[in-house]
């Protein structure tokens, strides 16, 4: 997958830019607040997603403007292109949200050109995948399955709604007549849903560990090991077991003690618990691996392996740390945001600056 040009108008604080990138690795760089994260942003909106940093639509537009434009061209490895034209408008405009069009074709909501172009993203706050709750890291592996696998959401909502529901009626318990045999049928379907996501989880955990070792066995010129170990919450006896054996424990709770919802993997390096101990530049590394991964795994799957794009990610990784991004992210499109200019000369990727909203080559 790559993106060929993008052109944006009034989007945040870039009122026009045209960015043609460098179908390897290109580098923004420039001060703090110039806008470099807000470039990286706009072509991860062209994945139909919303903003990695969660910000509502209004927020993408230049402040006093209507609405704000991004016209890309994409292309896959087959040499399909396609002419990305998405609008945000605010609630005034005739086109209000974000909003998009494919090839000249009115697609309604942006969330709809899902697929057509790909991208991982790589941003400090992913780094509470590490030291962060559970609830990011399942976030993490369900976001990704359910970008590989379609029908994965379908089980998951599904799962997530039983699990509300069964939450509901252990809160009501002994005021709802036929309570315990209402719970033995929503078990029965829980424990459907909740092995289908288990085993997704850990299947796409087995696939992505070799790739991850090896990411973090490069990034760290082998200094350390990383290794993932996902932790279902059920033995080969099956879910449903399980939800028997935790009955008590969920009346007593008023809530469902156990299932997918409250797995959880481990992440070690050198077969420490990094939550526990790794330094802020392990982190980053670990987390990098992780996302690298996540792309190799979706080019496993669809073919196409999805545009990388590195927020921030250089900081607090020391030089050789540094050096391997910068000169050996080869054949896929990466795009790094940086600081620090002085890292300039060591790589052969394209220099952008961005200072105050305003792209220029280098
Ligand atoms: N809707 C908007 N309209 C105008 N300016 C905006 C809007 N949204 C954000 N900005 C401005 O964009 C700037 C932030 O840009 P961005 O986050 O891309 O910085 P950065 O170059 O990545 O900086 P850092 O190196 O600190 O990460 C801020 O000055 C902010 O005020
Ligand atoms: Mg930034």
């Amino acid at each position: 997958m790559r993106l060929k040009q993008l052109t944006l108008q009034n989007y945040r604080n870039i009122a026009h830019a045209e960015f043609i990138p460098c179908a390897e690795l290109t580098v923004i760089c420039g001060k703090n607040g110039q806008g470099k994260t807000n470039l990286l942003e706009s072509v991860w909106l062209l994945t139909g997603a919303k903003s990695f940093r969660g910000a509502k639509d209004p927020e993408l537009i230049a402040r006093n403007q209507p609405f704000a434009v991004l016209d890309g061209i994409t292309e896959t490895s087959e040499e399909q292109t396609s002419h990305i034209y998405l609008t945000v408008g605010t609630k005034e405009t005739p086109r209000p949200g974000r909003t998009a069009k494919r090839n000249g074709v009115d697609l309604g909501r942006a969330s709809n050109l899902a697929g057509i172009f790909t991208a991982v993203v790589f941003e400090p706050g992913n780094l509470s995948l590490i030291k962060g709750s559970p609830e990011g890291r399942r976030r993490f592996l369900d976001a990704a399955l359910c970008q590989l696998y379609p029908g994965y959401l379908t089980t998951l909502r599904r799962y997530t709604r039983l699990v509300t529901q069964k939450n509901a009626l252990l809160k009501h318990y002994d005021r709802t007549p036929g309570a315990a045999e209402m719970l033995d049928v929503f078990d029965e379907d829980l424990a459907r849903q909740g092995e289908e996501i288990t085993r997704r989880r850990m299947d796409y955990m087995n696939r992505m560990l070799p790739l991850v070792r090896h990411n973090y066995d490069e990034i760290s010129s082998g200094s350390e090991q990383m290794e993932l170990v996902y932790r279902p919450s059920f033995d080969e006896q099956g879910l449903l077991s399980m939800l028997h054996q935790s009955r008590r424990a969920d009346l007593r709770a008023g809530f469902c003690t156990t299932g997918p919802h409250r797995e959880d993997f481990d992440v070690l390096l050198d077969g420490q618990p990094a939550k526990l101990f790794a330094s802020q530049g392990q982190q980053r590394s670990a987390v990098l691996s992780l996302k690298l991964a996540e792309a190799s795994c979706a080019q496993q799957v669809t073919g196409e392996h999805p545009v990388m794009l590195l927020d921030d990610v250089l900081s607090e990784l020391d030089a050789t740390r540094q050096e391997y991004l910068l000169t050996r992210m080869r054949q896929k499109q990466t795009i790094v945001t940086a600081c620090d200019s002085s890292l300039f000369h060591k790589t052969e990727g394209e220099l952008f600056r961005m200072d105050g909203g305003v792209l220029q080559k280098l």
